[in-house]
């Protein structure tokens, strides 16, 4: 089996500013940790890079909640059916890193809160500042827009904007084995407390023995369709990966109207690429 890895900067409704070579770092060191490692070292490190620079949403780029603060999730899962997941970090940058020691080191699937920090605390993750220049500045407008209404025409007022957005990536190794993973702040606007798509597994992140999925745009479309998941599902039925994608995004699109986008890799090494965003960034590597 020819290893591969594929990589998304997250799919946007406007043009979306995000440095290419960041991406193709990501591609390249999720790579050569394959070549040393597994499908799920590629996954992790390729994702961390993503996490580190504050043009991605996700880490240190992370987007606010309502309330000034950004909580980063994430999710990774592996062919043999093991999974982690993690929402609601307070200060810690690598969310799947978290996601990957909830999955290895203990025996349930997601934490979330305070208890997930301590958890990151205990493993020995670093707690930082995630504040970013780009984060800051929307929540800036966001904030200015709501700060004079109620709770409820708050409310009302947020639905009116939609953007989303994660990084995420798919790994095959050279035995074959595949892993997904997917890390982010959620979207903007969004109301503290709120959790994205992106930890609940089958829905932003996905894997079994057939295919590896990580998703990215409105987390709550992606959610109701359990997109990452129904993916897989029409792989297991029999469609090639580009054509599973491709299904499954104008299936959103159909019962949803929102945007959201997707990667893909099955058992084979094939590839499926979809999205109706207006841009979604993507490198693969073989
Ligand atoms: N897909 C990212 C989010 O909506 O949280």
């Amino acid at each position: 089996m020819n290893p591969r890895i594929i990589v998304h900067g997250g799919a946007g409704r406007h043009e979306i500013d995000q440095p290419q070579d960041i991406l193709e770092t990501a591609a390249d060191s999720g790579y050569a940790a394959m070549e040393e490692g597994t499908a799920v070292d590629a996954v992790e490190t390729a994702v961390n890079v993503l996490e580190d620079h504050p043009a991605f949403n996700a880490g240190n780029g992370a987007k606010y909640q309502l309330d000034g603060n950004p909580r980063p999730e994430a999710a990774i899962m592996t062919g043999n059916g093991d999974a982690g997941a993690v929402t609601d970090l307070d200060g810690i940058c690598h969310a799947i890193s978290v996601a990957r020691a909830i999955m290895e080191q203990t025996h349930h699937v997601m934490l979330s809160g305070p208890f997930a920090t301590r958890f990151a605390d205990h493993c020995g993750f670093d707690r930082q500042d995630l504040s970013s220049e780009k984060a800051a500045t929307e929540w800036e407008k966001m904030h200015a827009m709501v700060e004079d209404l109620s709770f409820d025409e708050t409310i009302e007022t947020l639905k009116e904007y939609d953007t989303g957005g994660t990084v995420g990536c798919v790994a095959i190794d050279a035995d074959g084995s595949l892993a997904a993973g997917t890390s982010t702040g959620g979207r903007s606007p969004q109301l503290a407390g709120r959790m994205g798509d992106t930890p609940m597994i089958g829905c932003g992140t996905y894997c079994n023995e057939h295919a590896a999925v990580s998703a990215t745009g409105i987390g709550e479309a992606i959610i109701t369709m359990t997109l990452a998941r129904r993916c897989v599902e029409y792989r297991e039925d029999g469609m090639q990966p580009a054509v599973a994608t491709e299904n499954a995004i104008k299936a959103l699109e159909e019962k949803t109207d929102r945007h959201a986008g997707v990667i893909m890799l099955d058992d084979n090494g094939e590839t499926g690429i979809s999205h109706n965003a207006d841009e979604m960034n993507t490198v693969v590597r073989e």
